[in-house]
């Protein structure tokens, strides 16, 4: 990215994370879903985020097809716009860590070194790579959008796991294996991975 800022001085704010960590009773983190379109991504960040509130934390989801709606709607899918979209949402999801929240971010993110940017912007324990893993012909049987039907007719180019590559994680933070599972159980295994990192109670 071209750097526009150079004179640019940063602020330290008197309010810093450790005061709001110790306000809110729980440490804050980006869970980073990852997986393909239909995989459950923001069904699955949905629940989390409900569970979470359930228990007192403070959340916010970003979710792919609602930021293209505004922050990133200047963005296709060819893999230089993918790319860009995965650079914001990483500098917004760290603006919300810095503001003490669990953040879950919904996006395919198809590119490990993307995912792998984001997760060095943010300090150790602070990124959680949670992979989706739903088959592809279980996301192009659910369809729930019609956009594999239209990928396989070629009415739509670069679609993610039909003509555009999935890079999918190796070694996730949390491993979902949805195929057989709830969405509540799929939610509750992310939940669990949280206690069990000491970032909620
Ligand atoms: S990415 O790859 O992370 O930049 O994509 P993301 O911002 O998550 O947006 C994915 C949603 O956009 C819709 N859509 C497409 N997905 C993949 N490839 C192509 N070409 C495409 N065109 C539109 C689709 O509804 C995705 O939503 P999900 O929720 O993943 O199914």
């Amino acid at each position: 990215m071209d750097k526009k800022s150079e004179n640019v001085v940063w602020h330290n704010h008197s309010v810093n994370r450790e005061l709001r960590i110790m306000k809110k009773g729980h440490k804050p983190c980006v869970l980073w879903f990852t997986g393909l379109s239909g995989s459950g991504k923001s069904t699955i960040a949905n629940a989390v985020d409900y569970l979470l509130y359930q228990r007192g934390v403070h959340t916010y989801v970003l979710d792919g097809d609602n930021v293209r709606h505004g922050l990133n709607g200047d963005l296709g899918f060819s893999d230089t716009d993918r790319v860009e979209n995965i650079r914001r949402i990483g500098e917004v999801a760290k603006l919300f860590v810095d503001a003490g929240l669990v953040v879950s971010t919904a996006f395919i993110s198809p590119f490990k070194a993307d995912r792998s940017l984001v997760r060095n912007q943010l300090d150790d324990g602070e990124f959680f790579e949670v992979f989706i893993d739903t088959p592809l012909e279980v996301c192009e049987q659910r369809d729930p959008k019609g956009l594999y039907k239209k990928a396989r007719s070629g009415e739509i180019k670069n679609f993610t796991g039909i003509s555009s590559a999935y890079e999918a994680p190796e070694e996730a933070d949390v491993h979902v294996e949805t195929d057989g599972k709830s969405v509540e159980q799929c939610a509750e295994f992310v939940v669990n991975a949280l206690i069990d990192a000491g970032i909620v109670k």
